[in-house]
């Protein structure tokens, strides 16, 4: 134990996070080789390489940005929607797609104790948005009577979590087999000032590393095998908090296998000019999402010969990838973004502290750096009314009252229309 407690603190000095082993006489035996193993985990480099690059980071130029080609669903042709539709029903029939569910993160804006998929809405019976995603698989599964598998990625924390839940639950009446759970990959937060923080005085504070991990988790867990087994062909990939999500739309599968592209996403249409970040272009001729600083309303303008903007779609986290595609994504690694999040720490009296604002960055890789790997992606702008409304906090535009009220709405009276 000497000569680990050496080597960690040697290493914490050589980063300048001592402050990691204050309480270190206060631990049990078991808590220090659980602390000194952590330490001894981290790569520090990476990292606190993060850190100073985000510092250091210059706003992005917009020479390399070009328009990248969207089509409008409701400016479709009925026929066309009807040719979709069908090519998509085929691929659902025939066993060729597959869903996978970013369940992890932390949802800290929310505040929800416990995996955010099973937070119900205050509906008659309350429903949970994980019970919400799979009435929208069982609907498909059942009405064709085949096994469409269903991949949920959760966070290391709330992975018993997550199980016990699906149990309590009796998997909400689907078939347990085709159920597959998973975990994203972890990393720890700084604060402010590059200090790792503790979330106890014997635990080191990590997070999720981002649903742009999914790829590696999927591999990590053998499961991209699985697919292979199963023969799928196409996996969507969503959130777990968007209450209009339908994971199966024929339409959106159809259009994607008719692009003949590897990858595909769903976009929402932008209202507000001035909001001009996160939008879908090409950035160096590759397929993206770019949030460019000096990205000006003036570009978001800009249209083209039939007046649709060039600059105005937006991501809702509901994207197709080709088996192949997932295949070549896990072994690619996504970069770093960073985020702004409130987090509890142990102070330096070695107690909790709670704080009010955001106090710590986390380095999250996004699924949408995915795209930049393709040389095209097909984008379908779909209704935000009729698709979208997602629950991120209780404060904002997207809380769960507005959620219920369009999932009863959308979904409970509508029912066999949205399916
Ligand atoms: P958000 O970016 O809204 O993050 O995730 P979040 O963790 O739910 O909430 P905040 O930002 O902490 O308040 C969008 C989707 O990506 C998943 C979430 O579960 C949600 O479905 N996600 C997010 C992951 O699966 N892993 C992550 O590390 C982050």
């Amino acid at each position: 134990m000497d000569d680990t407690l050496n080597t960690v603190k040697s290493i914490l000095k050589k980063y300048k996070q001592e402050h990691l082993i204050s309480f270190i006489s206060q631990l049990t035996e078991n808590q220090k080789s659980n602390l000194l193993n952590q330490i001894l985990n981290i790569d520090f480099d990476e990292l606190l390489g993060l850190y100073d690059a985000f510092n250091n980071s210059e706003p992005n130029p917009t020479e390399e940005i070009e328009p990248l080609k969207y089509v409008i669903k409701d400016s479709l042709p009925s026929n066309k929607i009807k040719q979709y539709y069908n090519i998509g029903i085929k691929a659902i029939k025939s066993g060729k797609v597959g869903v996978i569910t970013l369940a992890g993160g932390q949802g800290s804006r929310l505040g929800f104790k416990g995996p955010k998929g099973t937070f119900c809405l205050d509906t008659e019976p309350k429903i949970s948005l994980f019970e919400i995603l799979c009435n929208y698989i069982k609907t498909y599964s059942n009405k064709y009577k085949i096994n469409i598998p269903w991949y949920i990625m959760t966070s290391t924390s709330n992975y018993f979590d997550t199980i016990n839940f699906f149990e309590q639950n009796d998997f909400f009446n689907y078939n347990r087999n085709n159920i597959h759970f998973f975990t994203q990959a972890n990393m720890p937060i700084i604060d402010i000032n590059g200090k790792l923080v503790l979330s106890e005085i014997y635990k080191v504070h990590f997070a999720s590393n981002g649903n742009g991990n999914v790829f590696k988790a999927l591999k990590k867990a053998n499961l991209i095998f699985d697919m292979e087994l199963k023969k799928l062909q196409w996996l969507f990939v969503g959130g777990i908090d968007n209450v209009l999500l339908n994971p199966l739309d024929p339409v959106f599968i159809g259009y994607t296998i008719s692009c003949k592209v590897s990858a595909s996403s769903k976009t929402l249409f932008k209202e507000d000019p001035t909001d001009i970040s996160w939008i879908f272009a090409k950035k160096h001729k590759k397929p993206s999402i770019v949030e460019c600083e000096n990205f000006t309303e003036q570009i978001s303008l800009l249209t083209d010969k039939n007046g649709n903007f060039l600059y105005r779609e937006t991501n809702m986290l509901a994207h197709l990838f080709s088996i192949n595609a997932i295949k070549k994504l896990s072994d690619i690694n996504l970069p770093y973004h960073r985020a702004f999040r409130k987090n509890a720490f142990i102070n330096e009296e070695g107690m909790k502290q709670v704080p009010d604002n955001p106090n710590i960055y986390k380095f999250e890789q996004f699924v949408f750096d995915a795209f930049s790997h393709f040389n095209n992606i097909a984008l379908l702008r779909v209704n935000k009314g009729e698709e979208f409304a997602p629950i991120k906090d209780f404060n904002g535009p997207y809380n769960p009252e507005v959620a219920t009220q369009k999932y009863e709405e959308l979904i409970l009276k509508k029912r066999s229309n949205i399916y």
